[in-house]
C-alpha cells in the first residue's frame, strides 16, 4: 500500500472577507481521460492545462509503464505519444494509483481486453473501496481478476486475450464504471452497449467522440445507451482541459459563507453532468452569476462570481440532481450549516465509497462544530444554525480524503471559533494549489 508523508495539520478561522479572482486548477475528469486516450491513440497528443495532482500524476505514471512516452514540458503542457488501441505493452512493477479511484478504475478498464497481467495497488483509501463494481463487466469481455476479499485492491487483472463485445447495464450510477467498459470496449471486436439509468457525467464519451472513436448515445426508455464501436484507429488530439468545477466548488462556498466576500472564478466548465451544485446554491438563495457565459471545446463555460450571501435557506435537493453534484455534497454540507433550516440530501448511497465515507466523515465533522446531522444509510440532513451561528473550533479527521479536508478548512472560514483538520496532506491529490489560492483571497487558512 502507498501513503503520503507525515500529517499536514491545518486550520481556518474567520478574517476580513475573501476577494479577487481564483484561478482553479484544471478539471480532474477531464485531465485522467486525457492522458489515457492519449496513451491509446496512435501519435502525439499535447495537452494543455493539465491538473498536476498527485492522482493525475500517478496516472501518468502509469500510462508510461504501459508503455506510453507521456512528457511534462512545464507550465500545464504535457504530451502523451500513444502506443495505439491494444497496444499496451505489461509493465513490470505494480502500477500504484495512490487516492485514485478514478485513475485505477479508468485503467483497469483499458487494459482488460488486452493480452496482459498487470497488479494494481494503492493507499489506505482506495485499498478499501470496491473495485467489483468494475471486474463484474470487465469479466464478461473475458478479464480475470483476483484481489482481496470483497473485491479490494491489491488485485491482479489479466486480460482478455480474445475479448467479446459486451452489453452491459450499470447498476449503480457511477461514470467510472462506465467508462471503465467504454475503455475495455475499445480493444473489443463489434459493438459494445453501456446503459446507464441516470445519466453520470459524460466525459467519456465526448472525448471519444473527438479521439475519432465510433460512438453514439441515444437517449431511451431504458436510459442512456451508448454504442461504442470496438478496435477503432484513435487519432491524436491537441486538449485544453477547462478548469475544474469540482475545485471551484471550494472558494465559491467559501465567498457565500465568509461575510463581505466578494470573488471571482473564471473559465469554469458547467457541463450539466457536473454543475448540479451551483444549482442547488442559487436555489438556496446564494448570489452566484455566471458571467460571459460561452462555448469552449464544446463544453459550456462560464466566470463564476459569488458573493457573500447572508440569508440562504436550507431546501430539499432533488435526487435526480445527484450525479451532477456527487462530488459536492461535503461542501454543500457546510453551507447548509449557514443556511437557516434544514437541507435535505437523498439518494446519496454513492457518499458511502468514495475516498472516504463521506456522510459519516461529514457528519461527525459538522457535529463536533456544533451542526445538528440527521443520516441514513442513502441519505442525510443538515440543520442549518443560520449565519454566525455556527460555533465551530472542532478539530476534524480528513482520512485520506482532500474533499473533506477542504470542506472543513471553508467551514472554518465563517465559524465563530477555528477550525482545525488533522491532515491537509490529501489536499494535493486534486487542488494542489488550495492553499496559496485561497490565502491570495484573503482567506486565513494556515498549517497549524
Ligand atoms: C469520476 C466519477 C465519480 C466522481 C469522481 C470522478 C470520474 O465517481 O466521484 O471524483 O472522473 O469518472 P463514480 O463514478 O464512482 O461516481
Amino acid at each position: 500500500m502507498s501513503g503520503h508523508g507525515d500529517p499536514i495539520p491545518m486550520m481556518s478561522q474567520r478574517g476580513p472577507g475573501l476577494a479577487g479572482e481564483a484561478h482553479v486548477p484544471g478539471d480532474k475528469s477531464i485531465s485522467h481521460r486525457s492522458l489515457i486516450l492519449g496513451a491509446m491513440a496512435v501519435g502525439e497528443t499535447v495537452i494543455e492545462g493539465l491538473l498536476e495532482g498527485q492522482d493525475v500524476l500517478d496516472t501518468a505514471k502509469a500510462m508510461r509503464a504501459f508503455g506510453a512516452d507521456v512528457t511534462d514540458h512545464g507550465g500545464g503542457r504535457w504530451s502523451v505519444h500513444g502506443v495505439g488501441v491494444g497496444g499496451f505493452a505489461e509493465p513490470d512493477g505494480v502500477i500504484d494509483c495512490g487516492n485514485s479511484g478514478t485513475g485505477v478504475r479508468l485503467i483497469m478498464g483499458a487494459m482488460a481486453t488486452s493480452p496482459i497481467a498487470v497488479t494494481f495497488t494503492g493507499d489506505a483509501s482506495l485499498c478499501s473501496r470496491p473495485m467489483g463494481r468494475v471486474t463484474d463487466p470487465l469479466a464478461l469481455f473475458g478479464a480475470r481478476a483476483e484481489g482481496r476479499e470483497g473485491g479490494r485492491l491489491p488485485m491482479t487483472i489479466t486480460g482478455a486475450t480474445d475479448p467479446m463485445p459486451v452489453r452491459y447495464t450499470v447498476p449503480v450510477p457511477s461514470a467510472q464504471v462506465k467508462s471503465a467498459v467504454l475503455l475495455a470496449g475499445l480493444n473489443a471486436p463489434g459493438k459494445t452497449v453501456v446503459i446507464e439509468q441516470e445519466a453520470t457525467r459524460d466525459h467519456t464519451e465526448r472525448m471519444l467522440a473527438g479521439f475519432g472513436a465510433e460512438i453514439v448515445v441515444e437517449e431511451t426508455a431504458e436510459g442512456r445507451v451508448i454504442t461504442l464501436t470496438g478496435q477503432p484507429e484513435l487519432a491524436p488530439q491537441h486538449i485544453t482541459v477547462p478548469r475544474d468545477p469540482s475545485s471551484a466548488a471550494f472558494p465559491v462556498c467559501a465567498a457565500l459563507i465568509a461575510e463581505g466576500s466578494d470573488v471571482l472564478v473564471p473559465n469554469i466548465g458547467l457541463n450539466p453532468t457536473r454543475a448540479g451544485l451551483f444549482e442547488t446554491l442559487r436555489e438556496m438563495g446564494a448570489d452566484l452569476t455566471y458571467e460571459n457565459p460561452r462555448e469552449e471545446g464544446g463544453e459550456p463555460v462560464a466566470d463564476l462570481r459569488a458573493r457573500y450571501s447572508p440569508d440562504m435557506k436550507g431546501i430539499e435537493v432533488p435526487p435526480a440532481r445527484a450525479a451532477s453534484m456527487i462530488d459536492e455534497y461535503p461542501v454543500l454540507s457546510v453551507v447548509a450549516a449557514f443556511a437557516d433550516g434544514p437541507t435535505v440530501m437523498r439518494g446519496v448511497k454513492e457518499l458511502r465509497v468514495k475516498e472516504s465515507d463521506r456522510i459519516d466523515a461529514m457528519a461527525q465533522g459538522l457535529r463536533a462544530a456544533g451542526v445538528e446531522v440527521e443520516e441514513g444509510e442513502d441519505w442525510w440532513i443538515v440543520h442549518g444554525r443560520g449565519q454566525g451561528n455556527v460555533p465551530g473550533g472542532a478539530t476534524v479527521e480528513s482520512r485520506l480524503d482532500h474533499r473533506i479536508a477542504m470542506s472543513f478548512l471553508v467551514m472554518g472560514l465563517a465559524t465563530n471559533a477555528a477550525m482545525r483538520v488533522d491532515d491537509g496532506g490529501p489536499i494535493a491529490t486534486s487542488f494542489p494549489v488550495f492553499e496559496p489560492l485561497m490565502t491570495g483571497l484573503g482567506a486565513s487558512v494556515a498549517r497549524a
